[in-house]
């Protein structure tokens, strides 16, 4: 949706109305109060507004050209109001559009800037709850399809910030549960990473992990909120590589809440909760993979179409099937193989090919996604694996920075001096913690001898 209009002593340059982002562009002429005049616009119909700048026009003398950027909530109606209010009283040919261009970086995709920005695309999956495929194994099961189309609606109604609905899980679904878990757990202390087996006895104790019930996703988000910050967010089925990357940027995971058919318990063609309880959730609380987590999941923000598949593979290799090195002997710690009877096993004997990890290696790497992998990455720690991501991500053509800020729960875009002065300022301050800590920890080790 554009428009070229001129409006009141304001000249609408043009709107741009992006899935979440609606930036609008005019002109004013400079007199007092002008500026305040034409917001009353966007007051008046309850338009919030997220960010506004100015400048002086190149093109017309002795005007201003200002930038808004609406909230990613405005309802199209309200703003066809301000543009058509805008309509009534305009009168003379419009601006070229150049700002746009220049200072808004029209060519980067949108990417939520807030926690709640999720809720615009964690509904815009690949495929809804009952739509199985024809080889899916509850494809001619009625009862299991219905299951699945009311897990789909609990995702679909589900809002940042809500409790995540508890599901009483029918004997069947206990069942196939008790199966996997059963098998799973047997492996562990051989084939998982340390850090795995030392949380998965925390779940065990906080999050009512066992063989007798399903998990409540809500207990395990909270548990994870306390470890890392983590938290889970129901999702109806797959995701885009973007969508589920950009959650990842917030410490969101989208996680399933149904399980697979009780018919083939050792197979699932689609991630379930096994999957993700098993074999994501125990490492995302895990401080250092948390953060390798989010590195991906910020390195994806407003990136290319091309990037994105290169941070997707990057994910597959390392989050979904990454194995490492401990004390000279590989372990694994993606949820792949650690959700998956035989493959956890297959990838940590001589088989498959083992290559180190080096992200621009790693991410050119094709993969298939209904066998046992070829080769896997082995990364040195998962310290290695972080800072060698975040060395690769650095050279991802992308005209800005970004950091999330914890605090407001918002991804702030390192463009702008007074931005980088206020995070300066925080870091000067952490420093005076730590050199005071330090100092502290040091005299206490001096009086102790
Ligand atoms: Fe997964």
């Amino acid at each position: 949706m554009k428009f070229l209009q001129r409006s009141m002593d304001a000249y609408v340059a043009e709107v741009d109305v992006e899935p979440g982002k609606t930036t609008i562009i005019f002109t004013l002429k400079e007199k007092a109060g002008a500026l305040a005049e034409t917001l009353k616009l966007f007051q008046a119909l309850d338009v919030s507004l997220n960010h506004i700048e100015s400048r002086p026009s190149k093109t017309h003398q002795g005007c201003y050209e200002i930038l808004v950027e609406c909230a990613p909530d405005v309802e199209p109606e309200k703003l066809e109001e301000v543009i058509a209010l805008s309509r009534q009283k305009a009168h003379s040919p419009p601006l070229v559009k150049e700002w746009n261009a220049k200072q808004t970086k029209e060519s980067v995709p949108w990417f939520p800037q807030k926690i709640n920005d999720i809720d615009h695309f964690a509904n815009r999956i690949l495929s809804y709850g009952e739509e199985l495929d024809s080889d899916h194994p509850g494809f001619t099961d009625k009862v299991y399809r219905e299951r699945r189309k009311y897990f789909a609606d609990i995702a679909y109604n589900y809002k940042h910030g809500d409790k995540i609905p508890r599901i009483e899980y029918t004997d069947k679904e206990i069942e196939t549960w008790r199966t996997i878990y059963t098998e799973l757990t047997k492996l562990y202390p051989a084939y998982g990473c340390k850090e795995f087996n030392y949380i998965f006895p925390l779940l065990q104790q906080n999050c009512g992990f066992g063989p007798d019930k399903v998990p409540q996703l809500q207990d395990v988000s909270d548990f994870l909120h306390e470890c890392t910050g983590f938290i889970l967010r129901p999702v109806a089925g797959l995701l885009s590589s973007r969508d589920f990357l950009a959650g990842l940027a917030f410490r969101v995971f989208h996680s399933t809440q149904y399980i697979r058919h009780h018919s083939a318990p050792k197979y699932t063609p689609e991630p379930d909760i096994c999957h993700e309880l098993l074999g994501h959730v125990p490492l995302f609380a895990d401080p250092e993979f948390a953060q390798f987590s989010q590195e991906i999941g910020l390195a994806s923000l407003g990136a290319t179409d091309d990037t994105i598949e290169k941070l997707a593979t990057l994910y597959w290799f390392t989050v979904e099937f990454g194995v490492c090195l401990q004390n000279g002997e590989r372990k694994a710690y993606g949820a792949g193989l650690l959700s998956s009877f035989g493959e956890l096993q297959y990838a940590l004997s001589d088989k498959p090919e083992i290559l180190p990890f080096e992200p621009s290696v790693t991410c050119e790497t094709k993969y298939p996604i209904t066998e046992y992998q070829p080769r896997y990455f082995l990364a040195d720690s998962f310290v290695s694996a972080k800072n060698k991501l975040k060395a690769w991500a650095a050279t991802i053509q992308r005209p800005f920075q970004v950091r999330y800020n914890a605090y407001t729960q918002k991804i702030e875009v390192l463009d702008k001096v007074s931005v980088l002065q206020r995070l300066a300022r925080d870091i000067k301050s952490e420093m005076s913690t730590l050199e005071e800590a330090l100092g502290k920890v040091r005299m206490i080790s001096i009086s102790q001898g």
